[in-house]
Order: C-alpha cells, then structure tokens, then sequence
C-alpha cells in the first residue's frame, strides 16, 4: 500500500510518501520521501511557536514540499492508495492547513483518507526504517508485552502496549511536558528555542552532579510525571546562585530529568515483565536519555527500540504509519482538527 501522509500539528511541515505492507502483526515499511520543511528560525525570535505564524508557513509550505515530492521521479499520484493526515493533538490553526490540503487531493483523486492521531505517530515511528531501505520484521512474540515513553515538547506519556494495536495509558505528566521543561529551563539560561538541543549541548561542558536537583514524583508508585517543580528550583537555584555556572545547571537539570523518564520506566517495565522498552518524540533525541534507557533495559534483558534521530522529531513518515495502522484497526478520527486529541 503507498501512504502519502501530511503533518502540520506544530511547527514541521512534513509530507511523506510511504510503501507499507504486512499488516498489524508483520508490518514493514518503505520510507520512499520525507521531507520536513522546519520553522524553526521563524518562530525563534518569539521563544515559542506563534500558532498563527505556524499556520501561514504550513500554507506556504505545503505545495511546496508537494511539487517536490511529484518531481521526485516515478512517483504518480494515482498509484497512491491511501492519504493520511494528523487531526491532533496539536495547534488546531496548523492542523487545519494539512487536512484541508489533503482533503482536496483525496477528492480530487478518489482514494481514501484516514485521520492520524500524531501520538501514535511518535508510538510507531520505532518501526521506520532509514530512506529507501527495509527494516527485518519484527515479531510480536518477541517484543510484546512492551512499555513505551512518548516524551515530546507537548506530551510525556507511559504505555503498557499488548500489541501494536492495543495498549493501556501507566501515566503521564501532571504539568509541564518533559520538552517543555527542556524549553523553558533553556529559556532561563538564555539559550535559544527549541531549548532540548542546546541544552544537551551545553550539558557536554557541565557536571550533572554539581547540583542536586529534585526528581519529581521518582519515588510516587503511580506512572504520572511532574515536571513544573524541577523548573522552579532551576529558576530558584539561578537566582540564588549568581554567577552560576550554566554548563553545570544544563547538565543537572538535565541529569535529573532523564534519572525520573529512566526508572520510572524501567519500574513500570518490571512490573508488567514487559520484553521491550519503546522510546519516541522529540526529547528521545536526548542522547543521555537514549543510552540510559538502553543500557537499563539491556541490564534486565529487555529489547529497547528507539526511531532513527530524524524520525523522533516531527515528521510525516511516522504519520503515514499511523495512518495504516490507523485504517486496518478501522478507527475512524474525525477529520477535523482535534487540538486536545489523547492516545
Ligand atoms: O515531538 P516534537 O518534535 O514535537 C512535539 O510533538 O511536541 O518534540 C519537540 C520537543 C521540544 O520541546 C524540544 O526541546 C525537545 O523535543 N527536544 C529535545 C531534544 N531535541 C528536541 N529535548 C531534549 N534533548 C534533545 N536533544
Ligand atoms: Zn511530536
């Protein structure tokens, strides 16, 4: 089946053309194009994403990324079998933009079109292979039960999943999302948007263990997260502590973070004798976060799956995923744009 899948829920413009086959319980995936068009420099200025801006770039961006995509070569629209969108969560103005654009084209074509709910998106962008190769397929005997932490700049979400299908949401974040935390301790550092990076960065020339920061809720027995207060105690410890050594607050702040994303996921992981640990969204660039995940669940025996770099952050390949998946479970997201959207 050939998927051309449109994101628009932030601040990517993201357009994919995917071949997918095997179904729910052998699938494998051709990533044919994914292109991103990043707005990042546009929204810099203001620290955040304007969401009205976003939505005037996804409009500028979308037939451009298009034509792109039908110049890539052998590549007609009508061998495309089914488009696929996300519908939320996100910026409702952006999300609007790719429906609209999509709608017009799965009209004008007469093939189907799914909604795809940009969390599983992140869920199953582990199963992504590089450009134009193919990935083993994985089986579900060996990896399921598996539990699986979604940390992105708008979500931080623990997942006992069954099956590709089928999962129960552990917790999730009470306030802030793991990637805002990331962003607004950034911002108090006077580090440039979007913060995850540059902190990371930064971090390389600093001591995590400079300054004890609190793990939030690490030992509550629940699998929600908080993020507000760690925050906090960075803009107090700033305050308190000038001139302070930024290098070694990035590291910190950062140290404590990944120590609370790691063991409570790894508890969870215990707990439900899970055989795979699952890692996606934005923050799972982190690399700290990437090798402590994977060095805890190598430890315990546990397979720990994590997308390429470029397929954590926004993009429409792992879009086109969920839009397949999205359409043999027959789920049905209403096409509209669903700000509030939950998984
Ligand atoms: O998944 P994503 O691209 O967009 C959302 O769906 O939210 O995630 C963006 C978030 C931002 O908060 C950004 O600061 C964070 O991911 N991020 C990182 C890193 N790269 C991006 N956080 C920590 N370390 C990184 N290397
Ligand atoms: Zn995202």
């Amino acid at each position: 089946m050939k998927i051309l899948a449109i994101e628009t829920s932030c601040d990517e413009t993201g357009i994919a053309l995917v071949e997918a086959s095997g179904g729910l319980r052998a699938p494998k995936f051709r990533v044919l194009e994914n292109l991103v068009a990043s707005q990042i420099k546009i929204h810099r200025p203001f620290g955040g994403v304007v969401p009205n801006l976003a939505k005037r770039e996804h409009l500028k961006n979308l037939p451009i990324l298009f034509k792109k995509i039908l110049h890539s070569g052998f590549y007609i629209l009508d061998s495309i079998d089914l488009f696929t969108v996300t519908v939320g969560p996100g910026l409702e103005p952006a999300l609007w933009t790719g429906i609209g654009f999509v709608k017009e084209l799965a009209e004008k074509y007469k093939k189907p079109l799914v909604g795809a709910n940009h969390l599983e998106g992140h869920l199953y962008s582990f199963l992504l292979p590089s450009k134009n190769a193919e990935r083993e397929v994985l089986s579900a005997k060996r990896i399921f039960p598996a539990v699986a932490l979604i940390v992105s700049g708008g979500h931080t979400i623990l997942l006992k999943m069954e099956s590709l299908a089928k999962w129960k949401k552990l917790g999730e974040t009470r306030d802030d999302a793991a990637g805002e935390a990331f962003d607004k301790v950034a911002r108090l550092l006077t580090l440039p948007y979007p913060g995850g990076p540059e902190i990371e960065k930064l971090a390389r020339k600093g001591n995590p263990a400079a300054i004890n920061f609190p793990r939030p809720m690490l030992h509550d027995k629940n699998y929600d997260f908080s993020f507000s207060g760690l925050k906090t105690s960075v803009l107090y410890y700033l305050r308190d502590n000038q001139p302070a050594n930024k290098a070694d607050v990035a590291a910190s702040f950062q140290k404590a973070t990944v120590d609370v994303l790691v063991q409570k996921t790894l508890r969870a992981a215990k707990q439900f004798k899970a055989k795979s640990i699952m890692l996606s969204g934005g923050v799972a660039s982190n690399k700290l976060l990437r090798n402590e995940l994977r060095q805890a669940a190598k430890k315990t025996g546990m397979n720990f799956f994590a997308p390429e770099i470029k397929y954590n952050l926004d993009n429409a390949a792992m879009i086109a995923a969920a839009g397949y998946f999205a359409y043999l479970r027959k789920k049905k997201y209403k096409m509209a744009a669903q700000g509030d959207l939950g998984i």
